[in-house]
């Protein structure tokens, strides 16, 4: 059931949650599907209902730092970080304390933590004792939902509640820093909040885990540690054929491709199935359509899709993150 963001479904959502129920809630990244991180039954629902292996970890949400001290250890460098950035898009990884159940992170030490700054998520958070446990609200390995209409459309008749507030601002998931070791953090997923802007809070070298072989190789568990970084990940069914950017002078003309450029193009009217993720190539406007752009694309039976990546920096790295990742040959190991 869609239930459009107001005080009275607020209590409705929050009486489900109480009940170990599952919700999706609305976001600044994208659309989360929550239970209570402190209940093993209602973790099991969220694994079930998304068809995630069990080896893949989830992100718990919380209304305030208080409530992230109950239950992960805080060094000062996290201190310093969610002063900068919560609520907001970066998720923080750290020591667990035993209340929070291995199911959530998959049997390892370390939680994935985050405070987000959507208002109604963070009133129903506000209203809870507890924090939520929520990976995005897609079937496993499918296109992220930026709205309530994606989730209804995927996981609609598997969810007692959807919680609607409209269209994810930012549209695609938070950044996320593993912070086990404070004085040397590594970024385990590329996102809105850059590497560079948390370097200059921590005055230190961050390390990619995302580019660089050496840190995978040192971590053994580097697939469970950020499984987000699977190769295929975030896929339409569609395939999905990736250009350069700014390659756009010879677009091919066919009725069964749709081409998905960052902007539009002067003469836009003339290339059949042509779309933009932006007038003016505007990074947060791209990445703000991306996700739905892919999802509605998907529905129109299209053989192919070909799309053009933004420039390899900034917000434009963790865009390219997801088109690679959606564009991966389905002969993955791991599939979905
Ligand atoms: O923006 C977001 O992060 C959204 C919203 C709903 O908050 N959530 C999201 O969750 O993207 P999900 O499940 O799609 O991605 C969670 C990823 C995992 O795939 C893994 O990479 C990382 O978070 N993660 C979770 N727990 C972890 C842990 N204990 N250690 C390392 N990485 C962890
Ligand atoms: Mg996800």
């Amino acid at each position: 059931m869609r239930l459009p963001a107001n005080s009275n479904n607020l209590k409705q959502c929050q009486q489900l949650l109480e009940a170990g129920e599952i919700v999706a809630v609305p976001s600044e990244t994208v659309y989360g599907l929550a239970g209570n991180a402190l209940d093993e039954a209602a973790v099991r629902r969220i694994f079930s209902v998304k068809g995630r292996p069990l080896i893949d970890p989830l992100i718990c949400h919380f209304a305030s730092m208080e409530a992230i001290r109950k239950v992960v250890s805080v060094p000062t460098e996290m201190e310093l970080l969610a002063e900068a950035f919560w609520p907001g898009a970066l998720t923080i990884v750290t020591h667990k304390q035993n209340k929070i159940p291995d199911i959530v992170t998959a049997g390892l030490p370390s939680a994935a933590v985050r405070m987000p700054s959507q208002p109604t998520f963070r009133s129903l958070l506000q209203s809870l004792d507890f924090p939520l446990a929520a990976p995005s609200a897609n079937p496993f390995g499918y296109v992220s939902p930026t709205s309530a209409n994606h989730v209804e459309q995927t996981l609609g008749n598997k969810v007692p509640a959807i919680l609607d507030d409209g269209h994810c601002q930012i549209g695609i998931e938070s950044t996320i820093l593993d912070l086990r070791e404070p004085s040397q953090p590594v970024i385990l997923r590329y996102g809105p909040i850059q590497p560079e802007e948390i370097q200059s809070i921590l005055k230190t070298t961050i390390k990619d885990a995302v580019h660089t072989p050496s840190v995978r190789a040192q971590n053994p568990h580097y697939n469970q540690v950020a499984p987000g970084r699977l190769s295929q990940h975030y896929s339409p069914n569609t395939e999905v054929e990736l250009i350069q950017n700014g390659s756009t002078s010879n677009l091919p003309v066919h009725t069964d491709i749709a081409i998905v450029i960052n902007k539009r193009l002067n003469s836009s009217a003339t290339v059949p199935n042509l779309y933009w993720l932006s007038e003016d190539g505007n990074l947060p406007t791209i990445a703000h359509n991306l996700f739905e752009t892919l999802q509605k694309l998907d529905q129109l039976g299209y053989a192919k899709m070909i799309v053009e990546k933004c420039p390899d920096q900034g917000l434009g790295r963790a865009i390219n993150d997801r088109l690679e990742r959606a564009a991966y040959k389905r002969n993955s190991a791991y599939s979905r």
